[in-house]
């Protein structure tokens, strides 16, 4: 089948990879022709595992172009531009101005919008365009975008008709993944309420991890492996640490609440949860200067900067935020992460060994598996773990979130 993708960010350049791989033709448009020039060579414009592997099997499927023209005679057209919020509410401009462009080429073209977007927004397109138009939200998380596109817990398409419907459940059969099936509004919401939820199970761990500071003994990875057991609750999202960041959470649930605030329904819990993320980092800092008070003479390594491991993203990053909070405090920052090169004011080292080299206080801030090392390595300094990747017994100047030692 002849299928487009417009917009070639994390979530595109996925969906390329993995719907030429089970056999479609793609064309992939962005308006960006760097980043064309860029995947024509075969180098995808960011770090995600297995992506670039992907689409170099599967170029012969694949066409990049900057012109929605070569989009003609799509059967399906894949919207996956990005929906930015501006003053806490969502920008659709690049959802509306993609879908025009592609009703200008071929009106028969379905819209898909992958896009995450608010109820109502496909009803828009599809009275603006006149076009049909289905939703179709992802549900991967970056650093396992490929698998999960792949192979997704649930496909769900939101539509008004049949037949587009079944256009893009036919497109993803090769997933064998269950399908739910319904209208636009119910699919748009259900990419927000899961987005949400799952915010919220974090920051209910994160509380629950205070508390266990509090308690003599207390830990919360135990709190959390027994409550996970409950098949009700289910172990999934309950990793206490800094908090959740990402360019979906944040944003997500900020637009989620300005929405439900105009539908004259406000989500206490939601709010709840965005405002016990934002607490997360002074209180982490409050443990890493206990442990180190700060001076101008003392340096400090934290592991990692990306937002979570196995990704080079640094959007809305908790452990970025923690590092531009630790600059000003501390003579230098040294910082190890397996694929951000860079970050402003702090110096880059080149491994693990060489970052635990320059301080006597290591601080973790991003759960890469890599990081497990550290306990073999013999560092006698001081561990602050704030993603809880090191067995307690590490060190006896090992301090965690949700750790209790006495
Ligand atoms: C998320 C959703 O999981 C995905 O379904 C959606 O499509 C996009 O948003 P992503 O942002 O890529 O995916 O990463 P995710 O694995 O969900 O982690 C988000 C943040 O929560 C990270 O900062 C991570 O460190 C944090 N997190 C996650 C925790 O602190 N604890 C956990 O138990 C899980």
């Amino acid at each position: 089948m002849k299928i487009g993708v417009v917009g070639l960010g994390y979530v595109g350049s996925v969906t390329v990879a993995v719907l030429a791989e089970a056999g479609n033709e793609i064309i992939a448009v962005d308006v960006d022709r760097d980043k064309i020039e860029s995947l024509s060579r075969g180098e995808p414009p960011i770090y995600e595992p297995g992506l670039k592997e992907a689409l170099t099997r599967n170029r012969e499927n694949i066409h990049f172009s900057s012109s929605f023209e070569q989009l003609r005679g799509s059967a399906a057209c894949f919207l996956c531009v990005p929906t930015p919020n501006r003053g806490g509410k969502i920008d659709l401009s690049y959802v509306v101005s993609a879908s025009e462009s592609v009703s200008s080429v071929d009106a028969n073209t379905v819209i898909v919008i992958k896009s995450t977007v608010l109820p109502g927004t496909a009803s828009m397109v599809r009275e603006r365009a006149g076009m049909r138009v289905v939703s179709n939200p992802e549900f991967t998380r970056e650093g396992s975008a490929v698998e999960d596109t792949r192979h997704p817990d649930r496909i769900v398409v939101g539509s008004a008709g049949a037949p587009e419907a079944q256009l893009v459940e036919n497109i993803w059969k090769f997933t064998g993944s269950p399908v739910l099936r319904t209208n636009n509004e119910n699919a748009e919401l259900i990419k927000y309420a899961s987005n949400a939820f799952l915010s919220i199970k974090i920051s209910f761990i994160n509380e629950i991890s205070n508390l266990c500071e509090r308690i003599p003994g207390g830990d919360v990875e135990v709190v959390a492996k027994g409550m996970g057991m409950d098949r009700r609750i289910a172990p999934y999202f309950l990793k206490a640490g800094i908090g959740y960041g990402g360019s979906c959470f944040p944003k997500d649930t900020e637009a989620l609440l300005s929405f439900a605030q105009e539908k004259g329904d406000p989500l206490k819990i939601v709010e709840a949860s965005r405002m016990v993320n934002e607490g997360r980092i002074s209180r982490f800092l409050d443990m890493v200067k206990r442990a180190e008070p700060p001076s101008n003479a003392t340096d400090i390594s934290v592991l990692g900067v990306a937002f979570k491991d196995s990704t080079d993203d640094i959007r809305e990053s908790q452990a970025a935020k923690l590092v531009r909070a630790l600059i000003p405090l501390y003579r230098s920052v040294y910082f190890y992460d397996p694929v951000v090169k860079t970050f402003e004011g702090a110096t880059r080292c080149g491994s693990l060994e060489e970052c635990i080299q320059q301080s006597r206080t290591v601080v973790i801030a991003t759960e890469w598996p890599e990081f497990g090392r550290l306990s073999t390595m013999g560092f006698t300094g001081n561990v602050i773990d704030g993603r809880r990747i090191l067995s307690p017994d590490i060190s006896e100047k090992f301090y965690a979130v949700g750790l209790n030692h006495a």
